[in-house]
């Protein structure tokens, strides 16, 4: 059997740059060499694009790998550019493409999808930085309750993110996130447990374990995502099967909604007092070291990791093949 040449798109133009050279490493140390032989695609912080170190022009990716697997988190990779640009060269690559990234990328875009398929979600308000502040703030306090979260709308790994307890903190919630993007939300807080699951699949849509992170800080922020490490990750989640056969239904909903194919983890949020679950957001690429959730969720449903980048690949040229004869 040829062995595939993967390539494995990494770094990028983007504030997880960090989080994905460590998702890539673990990537690549996996995988199964007996089948793949492995080329480092790397993407500078300024966007250039290196092949085993030498610069690449991704127009010429073709002539050097049969299959492009992107690990990049955030903007610029996570958001369907990249996939767009592995479209157009006619190259099969792996997790969600065009339109399963960049509609999942758009916090504001995600919500109003899964408004549309009914999921339950945190009451929120959309605005952009050229909107006034204080009819922005003066409308937050009118139809949101404190603590209220900010966030950029196109963003990851908790970048930009604050938790506001009061007005004050609001509006400087406000600037810090406009840093980051011109498209922005409050969400009304919950006093939630985070529930995550793992769905693979182009139409038809396999489901990992569900797991509950708890989070070592007020909520689980960039440190605690990637430094702190005093969060903690329990799998399978210490819900009742009721709820997580809701998690997992409502996964699989928000999951076509949004278009997406190949692999996606799903989040949610779950009101501590009254046990409602309420669909946070969809990462279209997740954390994918062998300690993070979306591998450890497969993992303990009976795949090894491996295994699942294997699927991956399978799901790619999937849909690929299924492009080609339309
Ligand atoms: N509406 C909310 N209520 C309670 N906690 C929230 C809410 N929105 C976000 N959080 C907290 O902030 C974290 C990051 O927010 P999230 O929307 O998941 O952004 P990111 O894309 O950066 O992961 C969540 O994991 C959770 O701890
Ligand atoms: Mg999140």
């Amino acid at each position: 059997m040829n062995k595939i040449r993967l390539g494995v798109i990494y770094g990028g133009k983007s504030g997880e740059h960090e989080v994905s050279i460590m998702s890539a490493d673990s990537v690549i140390n996996a995988i199964d060499t007996e089948k793949y032989d492995i080329t480092r695609i790397f993407i500078s912080k300024e966007g250039w694009w290196t092949i085993a170190g030498q610069p690449l022009n991704p127009w010429d990716l073709r002539s050097y790998i049969d299959f492009a697997l992107p690990i990049l988190h955030g903007p610029n990779g996570e958001d369907g550019t990249v996939q767009g640009l592995l479209k157009l060269a006619g190259m099969p690559y792996g997790g969600c493409d065009v339109l399963g990234c960049s509609v999942t990328m758009d916090k504001i875009v995600a919500k109003k999808v899964f408004a549309s398929e009914g999921l339950r979600q945190a009451p929120y308000i959309a605005f952009t930085d050229a909107d006034p502040v204080e009819d922005v703030i003066e409308k937050a306090c009118r139809e949101l309750r404190f603590p209220m979260f900010v966030k950029p709308s196109n963003m990851g790994s908790s970048v930009g993110i604050t938790k506001a307890h009061d007005r004050d903190e609001l509006k400087d919630a406000i600037a810090l996130a406009a840093k980051y993007d011109s498209r922005l939300l409050i969400e009304q807080g919950i006093d939630a447990r985070e529930i995550e699951s793992a769905v693979m699949g182009n139409n038809v849509l396999v489901c990992g374990e569900v797991g509950e992170i708890v989070p070592g800080a007020e909520f689980y922020d960039y440190n605690d995502k990637y430094f702190d490490g005093n969060s903690q990750l329990l799998i399978p989640a210490p819900i009742t099967e009721a709820q997580k056969k809701e998690v997992l239904n409502m996964a699989k909903r928000a999951y076509k909604a949004c278009g997406c194919s190949g692999f996606s983890r799903v989040d949610f949020l779950m009101d501590k007092a009254t046990g409602e679950i309420y669909i946070n957001e969809i990462n279209a690429i997740p954390g994918f070291t062998k300690i993070s959730m979306f591998p450890r969720l497969m993992m303990a449903a009976g795949m090894k990791y491996p295994e699942i980048i294997d699927r991956i690949v399978e799901l790619g040229y999937e849909r690929h093949h299924a492009e080609d004869h339309r």
